[in-house]
C-alpha cells in the first residue's frame, strides 16, 4: 500500500533527522523558546557553536531573564544581530513574570512572538497541533502546490493542509530538515525527498514561488569618529530603534571636524543597507552631551554592535 505524504515524511524523519540538536531533546519551553528566537534569523551552526549555551548559561530560567538587567542580555547577543529579539525576549520575560503561556494562543500575546514561533513553542513543548511557517517550510509549500504568487495568507491554509495534526512535534521538525537539507533554494536534492512522488512542483521546483527581482541594497555613507581624551574613549547608547540598546561610537554623514586622523574604512552589511565608513580619531572632549567616557577595559564590558567591534580593533 502507498504510504501518505505524511507517513513518508515521518518514515524519513526517524531516519534522517537531526536527533541531537540540544532543543530537540527538551522538553523545557523556555529552552525551546530561546531556541526558536536565536533560529529565527541566525543558522542553525552559529546558535549552536557559539549562542545558545552561553545564553542558557547566564540565564537558566526565564525568571532569571527576569531579573536580569536589559543591558547584560543585550551582551550575551552581542555578535548575534538583530538585537531587537534579545530586547523582546527580555520585555516578554517580565510580561508573563518568568512564566511562559501553555498555549500558542498566549505565547503569541508576548513582544517577539509572532504566529510560526507560537506555534513552534507550542507543538515543541506542549505538542499543540499546529504547524509552523519558517522560509524553510515555506518553501516547500511553494513547491509542493505548485503556488506561483507569495502570499501569505492563503500558504497557511495549504500549511494546514499538508499538516499531520497526530505528530505536530515530528511534522514540524521534519518540515525544517526537509527544508534545510533537500528542498534547497537553489539546487534542490528532490530525488531523495519524502515528498518525491506526491509534490506537484518538482519537475520544476525554482519556478515556485515565481522568483524576486533581486533588490540593490542601498549604501549609507558616514563618518566614524573615535574621540579620545586621557585614555578614554567617547561612546553613545542608541535610543533608536535600530540597534536600540548598543554603544556606539560617534557617527557623522558630514565630516566638519579637521583635527581628525585617518584610522581606515570599515563595512557592514546588515538586512535594509550596507554601512560604508571612514574612521578617524580625534583627540578632543569636546563632544556631545550623550556620550560618556570609557577605557578600554570599560568598553569591552558593553554590548556593541559588529560594526563597532571593527571600529574598536583600530585603537586596540
Ligand atoms: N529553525 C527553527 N527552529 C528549528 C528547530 N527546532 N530545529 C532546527 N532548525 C530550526
Amino acid at each position: 500500500m502507498q504510504s501518505t505524504p505524511q507517513q513518508a515524511l515521518l518514515f524519513w524523519y526517524k531516519a534522517n533527522g537531526r536527533h541531537d540538536l540540544p532543543w530537540r531533546i527538551t522538553s523545557d519551553p523556555y529552552k525551546i523558546y530561546i531556541s526558536e528566537i536565536m533560529l529565527q534569523q541566525t543558522q542553525v551552526k552559529t546558535v549552536l557553536e557559539r549562542f545558545y549555551f552561553p545564553f542558557l548559561d547566564s540565564f537558566p530560567t526565564l525568571q532569571d531573564l527576569a531579573e536580569a538587567h536589559v543591558d547584560d542580555v543585550l551582551k550575551k547577543w552581542e555578535g548575534l544581530g538583530y538585537y531587537t529579539r534579545a530586547r523582546n525576549l527580555h520585555a516578554a520575560s517580565r510580561q508573563c513574570d518568568g512564566v511562559l503561556p501553555l498555549n500558542a494562543y498566549d505565547l503569541m500575546q508576548l513582544p517577539g512572538i509572532g504566529r510560526s514561533t507560537a506555534h513552534a513553542v507550542a507543538a515543541f513543548a506542549y505538542r499543540e497541533a499546529l504547524p509552523i511557517m519558517d522560509a524553510n517550510v515555506k518553501r516547500i509549500l511553494y513547491r509542493y502546490f505548485r503556488l506561483v504568487d507569495r502570499n501569505e495568507k492563503k500558504l497557511w491554509e495549504y500549511a494546514y493542509t499538508l499538516f499531520d495534526s497526530n505528530h505536530p512535534y515530528e511534522y514540524n521538525q521534519a518540515m525544517m530538515d526537509v527544508g534545510s537539507t533537500l528542498c534547497l533554494p537553489k539546487k534542490p536534492l528532490c530525488e531523495h525527498c519524502p515528498f518525491e512522488s506526491t509534490c506537484q512542483g518538482k519537475n520544476s521546483p525554482l519556478l515556485y514561488p515565481a522568483p524576486k527581482m533581486k533588490k540593490v541594497k542601498p549604501v549609507r555613507n558616514r563618518n566614524i569618529v573615535i574621540f579620545e581624551n586621557n585614555g578614554k574613549f567617547a561612546l553613545y547608547q542608541r535610543q533608536e530603534r535600530f540597534l536600540s540598546g548598543l554603544w556606539g561610537f560617534a557617527q557623522y554623514e558630514e565630516l566638519n571636524e579637521f583635527k581628525n586622523e585617518y584610522l581606515g574604512h570599515i563595512t557592514q552589511h546588515y538586512s535594509h543597507f550596507a554601512l560604508e565608513a571612514d574612521v578617524y580619531r580625534c583627540k578632543s572632549n569636546d563632544v556631545d552631551e550623550e556620550f560618556e567616557w570609557f577605557s578600554l577595559e570599560e568598553i569591552s564590558e558593553l554590548s556593541l554592535s559588529r560594526a563597532d567591534h571593527k571600529i574598536l580593533e583600530f585603537i586596540n
